[in-house]
């Protein structure tokens, strides 16, 4: 197993040796997680501390489901009820909770770069559930990992990902990461949910729908993000239904054996039809939340094994 890392702050630094690393040792989680006994040690005596400032479903709940078959005690912070409110700040906060010696700290912000802030402040290994519209690198990776079991591989695809691109910290995360492994990306949406920027990543940029899902085999479609936005950036729901949705008329356009995607939560009827959603043949948003506890294990599992590594090297200077 290859992982440098010593926080997982983004994929913007991940190698794809590293990449591939965390989806073998995520392959093995999904077995794992499968039996009726899913216990391991790999956190045997750690603790993680999971700091959510914006809500989740997915993320925190795997995350904690996560750490807990890994045999971590597990803590949740309850933001809402926590000195956050009194007006204590987020690096504060965190020093607090470092003063603790928790080994592994999950969090999510809703300030693009505050995760990374924080990782220069603590001396545990910090993983970023999601910063404002910057990376969501386990996101990518949980997204990774269902393209390669459905696919047969995460290399050489062509990957179209639609809507919401401008406040996506998800398709950040994926641009990169399917940039690394050599996929072609497809970004689809209004101009003003598209920044011109995104060229630079090497992505193909379509205003047209149906003109970036031809031949495509995943079709990665977005929430938009109206929490995000201050302005009019659509004329109305149903008209960006119109031309951003998918439905079954514009799924016909994308490769035969295309798979559908959607990281949650989704807005039905609004970015993606609810039939298609549901369509079990085609959809792999199912797949996505399963192997989202897999990659998160695999993920604290490798930052665990460089924590005790370096705790070691650390010891043995001590006593050298
Ligand atoms: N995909 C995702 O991050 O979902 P949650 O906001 O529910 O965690």
């Amino acid at each position: 197993m290859t992982f440098r890392a010593r926080h997982l702050l983004g994929i913007d630094h991940l190698a794809p040796d590293e990449i591939l690393s965390v989806l073998d040792l995520a392959d093995r989680y999904v077995a794992l997680n499968r039996r009726t006994v899913k216990q391991s040690d790999a956190l045997a005596g750690m603790t993680q501390i999971n700091m959510f400032f914006e809500n989740s479903t997915r993320t925190q709940s795997s995350f904690e489901i996560a750490g807990k078959r890994l045999g971590a005690d597990v803590m949740n912070m309850n933001v809402a009820s926590s000195s956050v409110k009194k007006g204590e700040t987020l690096i504060d906060t965190a020093m607090t909770l470092n003063a603790m010696h928790p080994d592994l700290l999950v969090v999510r912000h809703n300030a693009s770069g505050a995760v990374n802030l924080l990782a220069s402040k603590v001396n545990c290994a910090v993983l970023n559930a999601g910063d404002g519209r910057h990376e969501h690198p386990t996101q990518a990776l949980l997204d990774a990992l269902t393209i390669r079991r459905a696919k047969g591989r995460i290399r050489g695809l062509t990957v179209a990902i639609c809507g919401d691109i401008a406040h996506s910290r998800v398709a950040r995360s994926n641009i990169m990461l399917l940039g690394k492994m050599e996929n072609t990306v497809r970004l689809i949406g209004p101009p003003t949910l598209m920044p011109a920027q995104f060229g630079e990543f090497g992505c193909e940029l379509y205003e047209d729908m149906r003109e970036g899902l031809k031949g495509a085999d995943v079709v990665m479609m977005l929430r938009l993000q109206k929490e995000r936005m201050d302005g009019g950036f659509i004329p109305s729901e149903r008209e960006y239904f119109h031309r951003y949705g998918l439905d079954a008329e514009k799924l016909a356009i994308a490769a035969p054996d295309a798979i559908v995607m959607h990281p949650g939560p989704m807005n039905r009827g609004v970015e993606i039809d609810g039939t298609i959603a549901d369509d079990i043949n085609r959809s792999v948003i199912q797949e996505q939340v399963e192997m989202g506890v897999a990659v998160r294990m695999a993920c604290m599992d490798l930052l665990a094994r460089n924590l005790r590594t370096e705790r070691g090297r650390a010891a043995a200077g001590v006593m050298a």
